[in-house]
């Protein structure tokens, strides 16, 4: 076998998993080279929505402003409306994605970044130019094999898909970024739990301009209550802006048993009139595909030196829009760890606390995006039907909805009752803010974890408990605006202290030293070099002025200490052995 060239980290897909694993380990320094199967990057828009925790990492490696330019605003995301079809009936909206004017405030206090959506047609180019930019090297047409580790490292086979010919690569960690069918994982022989494939669903792309149905209420998703449309798939039928409001996606279910439908040019054209609500309208169609609604994560998601991130370890219907999402998020959080353990910073064991950190995380969502389909079943139960198939009862019943009287009364009640049920879809910012990781890489303070006061679900609520992420305040440095979040991150440590924690800046040189790494020093207060003037940081760091936070490279707390110690000799040896934890030396 031939081993045609050596890579520190191979990475395995050019999708969000696998082209944001590339970008932060290029930004980190680290010589990796993505291998994928097709000639392209995904030519469907697939994730769109794209949330404030994805765009915070993307906003520590610089890339933040340029998806933000490519992508469809904030204000365009709300507004989710439930309907018969676009011209039809409608019964109700939800604000959405932190749009309504009470939540974007909290959206806004939590993150200095926005909610957006971005189709995957936009974001993966960005993100994948960023990192060979930044020394990426990209083998496109190549599909993985098979690999196998040794002490030293992982040696990958790879076909070149145009030649035929199979050669194998020699890196030094394998990140398996290959989707859903990850036969990474599956060679890994990961465990995965749920009950698996639990729907299908089509997804066909058109160009058809719309706007006159949807102008006067933007939003990224139109959900259709039509005969047949609870069965199977996401819930309701669905058509989702891709281009505002000119490109779309329809979404359908079908029977799995069944298989996918004839996606004939007929039955696509009858679907989306079906959905629009009238035959007035022209449409180009660009593809139509089926896929698996899944709900299946991996248990385990590493094994020595191989990581799986990404659909590859969570699979999970598009509901709550976290696949992307999560994808990126985990490679935020393997990415710094193989940078310090190739760098010699930390020892292999800070690579358990990924597992240790992100496989919650996908069962988590997992759960969350099938809770969600089940949720949109209580639209059909206010309208007091279990199904869709009596289309005279369904008829009757919308008609209550506009009708007098104590039944329309109720109808009426029940109905806005379940639409804004769907916050727990559409605005669950809990689910993508909360995580508090356990593992090796963070250093309990002996405080216990402190209680969700709200919705853990609904409500970010931010602490600097040890494993949670460093919250977010505007503070100013030099007259400059600046998050918190931009004060730490860039692949390295950070510490945060205030007034009357000198001692920490020194123990910070000292052991930054010992344990040869750069370590951040960030002083916030009155007369610091970061100011605190509306006394934000203040109210949510949870220490004394005096206290410290240990700042991991993603953004989550590693360590804090309420107080500075009396001696100088005994914060050195605090901070020391709180990152000889966290790095596992
Ligand atoms: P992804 O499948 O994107 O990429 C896998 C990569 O691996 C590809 O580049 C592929 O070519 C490559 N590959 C596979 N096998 C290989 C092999 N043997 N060798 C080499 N390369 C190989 N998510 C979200 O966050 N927000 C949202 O709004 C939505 N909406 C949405 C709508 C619809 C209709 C769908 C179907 C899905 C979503 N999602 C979503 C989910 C999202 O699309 C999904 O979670 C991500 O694409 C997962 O990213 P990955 O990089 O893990 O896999």
């Amino acid at each position: 076998m031939t081993v045609a060239f050596t890579t520190d980290v191979l990475v395995v897909g050019s999708g969000p998993a696998g082209s944001s694993a590339a970008l932060f380990l290029a930004t980190y320094g680290v010589d990796t080279t993505v291998i994928t199967k097709y000639s392209r990057l995904s030519d469907s828009p697939r994730a769109h929505i794209t949330n404030q925790r994805t765009m915070e990492a993307l906003r520590d490696v610089g890339v933040e402003d340029t998806l933000v330019a490519a992508a469809t605003p904030w204000e365009w995301m709300g507004n989710t409306t439930f309907c018969t079809s676009l011209a039809g009936e409608e019964l109700g909206r939800i604000p959405s994605w932190g749009t309504d004017t009470a939540r974007r405030a909290r959206y806004e206090l939590q993150s200095p970044s926005p909610m957006l959506d971005a189709p995957q047609t936009v974001t993966e180019p960005i993100l994948m130019q960023a990192a060979q930019t930044r020394g990426v090297k990209v083998r496109f047409d190549t599909e993985y094999l098979s690999h196998e580790q040794d002490d030293e490292g992982v040696t990958t086979m790879v076909k070149d898909r145009l030649t035929g010919v199979t050669y194998g690569i020699r890196s030094t960690f394998l990140v398996g970024a290959d989707g859903a069918r990850s036969k990474v994982a599956a060679d890994l022989d990961l465990p995965y739990e749920g009950p698996g494939a639990v729907g299908g669903s089509m997804s066909i792309v058109f160009e058809a301009d719309l706007t006159r149905f949807v102008e006067h209420r933007p939003a990224v998703l139109y959900w259709m209550l039509q005969p047949g449309a609870e069965r199977e798939g996401v819930g309701l039928g669905v058509l989702r802006m891709v281009k505002p409001w000119t490109e779309w996606m329809l979404m359908w279910g079908y029977e799995v048993a069944a298989g996918p439908p004839d996606l004939s040019d007929e039955f696509i054209r009858e679907l989306a009139v079906m959905l629009v609500g009238t035959d007035d309208f022209e449409m180009k169609v660009t593809s139509a595909s089926p896929w698996t609604v899944n709900h299946h994560y991996a248990t385990r998601i590493a094994r020595g030196r191989v990581f799986c991130a990404g659909d590859a370890v969570h699979r999970h219907p598009p509901t709550n829009g976290l696949g992307s999402n999560t994808s990126i998020q985990d490679s935020y959080n393997l990415a710094w760890k193989l940078a310090h353990v190739l760098r010699g910073t930390a020892s292999p064991a800070l690579l358990e606390s990924y597992d240790a950190e992100r496989a919650p995380v996908a069962r988590q969502i997992v759960e969350r995006a099938n809770a969600s389909i089940a949720d949109t079943g209580k639209i059909l139960e206010a309208l007091e039907l279990q199904d869709t198939s009596d289309v005279g009862r369904l008829r009757a019943q919308l008609a209550l909805r506009t009708a007098p009287g104590p039944d329309g009364e109720r109808i009426r009640a029940q109905l806005r009752e379940a639409i804004a049920y769907k916050e727990y879809e559409f605005d669950a910012h809990g689910v993508e803010h909360n995580h508090r990781y356990a593992s090796g890489a963070v250093v309990p303070d002996g405080t216990p974890e402190p209680e969700f006061t709200l919705d853990r679900e609904l409500y970010a609520q931010p602490t600097t408990w040890p494993g949670a992420k460093l919250p977010h305040a505007w503070v100013e440095v030099n007259r400059v605006k600046t998050s918190t979040l931009d004060l730490a991150g860039k692949g390295e440590f950070a510490i945060v202290t205030g007034i009357g924690g000198d001692v920490w800046a020194n123990a910070a040189t000292r052991v930054a030293d010992e344990l040869g790494l750069a370590i951040g020093v960030v002083s916030i207060g009155p007369g610091q070099p970061v100011e605190d003037p509306y006394g934000t940081w203040a109210q949510l760091r949870e220490i004394e002025d005096s206290g410290v936070l240990v700042v991991r490279p993603d953004l989550h707390v590693a360590a804090r200490a309420s107080r500075a110690p009396a001696a100088a000799d005994e914060a050195a040896e605090w901070l020391g052995a709180a990152l000889r934890a966290v790095l596992g030396r």
